[in-house]
């Protein structure tokens, strides 16, 4: 294969507080993988005369990296809300439930990739259902790159789910050895559905493999309340995790809203991720994840849809509303934070800094063309216009997408 080289503008996130923009950009792209990266022009004189150059009418910027998503609950995502524990017993565990039928799995799977394809979402971290064969369908049918766990769950959920749970550590150990691990996470559910010496077991195995990690923590109120019942003896919910050896480097802790300093500091000292969900905290009622602490103890986090809690698995929508939420409430944040926290920091979080995340030379050519060029000095506001819009707009505003340098949506 030879050198391609898309020309359009480009956006590349460095950090939370930066970005470059090139105004008439180039991108070149062998084998998947990108070449190289700048000014058009520049490029020119380095490439060979016949080297195929594509334009696009748009904005190119790194394909999103969504930290926490459930792809079980993509069918239902945004029809309902209400208080965690009751639209969990309500809705979605009777949902989940439903992929014990490996056709529908199949055909849910098939919808799931193409829809986050077209909304411009390229890699991810993914709670499946607690069924071996659901979870296989998601691996085998995967279109970008995903990691992907079953749900671990034991007690305090219905049958229809705990039944087909690998909680056992024989029968997830075994499981995971036919497994791509590079593909796989851990995933207890959350606390309330696992006993403290089962989720021992599963510190266990995350001590033994090299796996992701991921589990929720501090969600909401009633949550918290019902693991200080289960757990009378934990300091907080974060120690129940911490007990166990679940909170390392390459644990990803979604939402963390109900968090005691201590808590944060636990965090801290292990290195654990946050999953950033603003969208579906406000669907479900729950409080804003205090920004501020998260800055203040330094604790790394990367943005996520949630879906189906999330009411859309557009990361554009996330974009949207963690700057809506976080200012709402007068903390200050730049749109430079929310296209970082989409992209970079996300693929740095499941351990893929090297591989993707960004449009830097050497990574996978993983990228989103975004609708109109901006004037130049104003990309800051093109930015904010790009994320104005309800759910439905959002996810179909990404012009394409692109994996490996190959167009799929
Ligand atoms: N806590 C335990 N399970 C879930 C889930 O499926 N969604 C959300 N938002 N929180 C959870
Ligand atoms: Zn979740």
């Amino acid at each position: 294969m030879m050198e391609k080289i898309f020309r359009a503008s480009i956006l590349n996130p460095i950090d939370a507080n930066t970005w470059r923009f090139f105004q008439d950009g180039a991108l070149g792209v062998d084998q998947g993988i990108i070449m190289r990266m700048g000014d058009f022009t520049t490029m020119l004189s380095q490439i060979d005369a016949d080297t195929e150059v594509e334009d696009l009418d748009g904005v190119i910027v790194p394909g999103f990296v969504d930290v926490h998503l459930h792809w079980v609950q993509h069918r239902v995502r945004g029809r309902f809300s209400g208080e965690l524990l009751t639209w969990l017993r309500e809705y979605i565990w009777p949902e989940e439930a439903r992929y014990v039928d490996t056709d529908f799995a199949r055909a849910a799977a098939a919808q799931f990739y193409g829809d986050v394809l077209r909304a411009g979402t390229v890699m991810g971290m993914s709670y499946s259902s607690p069924h071996a064969e659901a979870t296989q369908i998601a691996l085998t049918s995967m279109r970008g790159d995903w990691v992907i766990g079953n749900v671990l769950m034991a007690i305090n959920a219905p049958r229809t789910l705990t039944d087909y749970s690998l909680h056992d550590p024989d029968a997830l150990r075994a499981f995971m050895r036919q497994t791509d691990i590079t593909h796989y996470a851990l995933t207890p559910r959350f606390a309330p559905n696992l006993t403290a010496a089962s989720l021992k077991a599963l510190g266990q195995i995350a001590a033994e493999s090299p796996c992701l990690i991921q589990t929720h923590l501090a969600e909401s109120v009633a949550e918290l309340q019902w693991v200080k019942e289960l757990f009378p003896d934990a300091a907080h919910y974060t120690e129940v995790y911490d007990r166990a050896g679940l909170l390392t480097p390459r644990t990803i802790l979604g939402h963390c809203i109900e968090m005691r300093d201590e808590e944060w500091r636990c965090l801290r000292a292990r290195g654990s991720w946050v999953a950033h969900c603003p969208t579906s905290n406000e669907a479900l009622g729950n409080r804003r994840m205090p920004l501020e602490q998260v800055r203040a103890y330094n604790i790394p986090f990367a943005l996520a849809s949630d879906i189906g809690g999330g009411p859309s698995h557009s990361m554009l929508h996330v974009m949207q509303r963690f700057l809506g939420v976080h200012r709402e409430a007068g903390v200050s944040v730049v749109p430079q934070e929310a296209l970082y926290r989409s992209t970079k920091a996300g693929a740095e979080c499941m351990g893929r800094g090297s591989i993707g995340g960004d449009l830097t030379v050497g990574k996978r050519a993983d990228f989103v063309l975004l609708p109109q060029k901006p004037a130049v000095d104003s990309i800051e506001h093109w930015f904010e216009e790009c994320l104005s819009g309800n759910p439905t707009d959002l996810e179909q505003r990404p012009l394409g997408t692109w994996l490996s340098g190959a167009r799929v949506a």
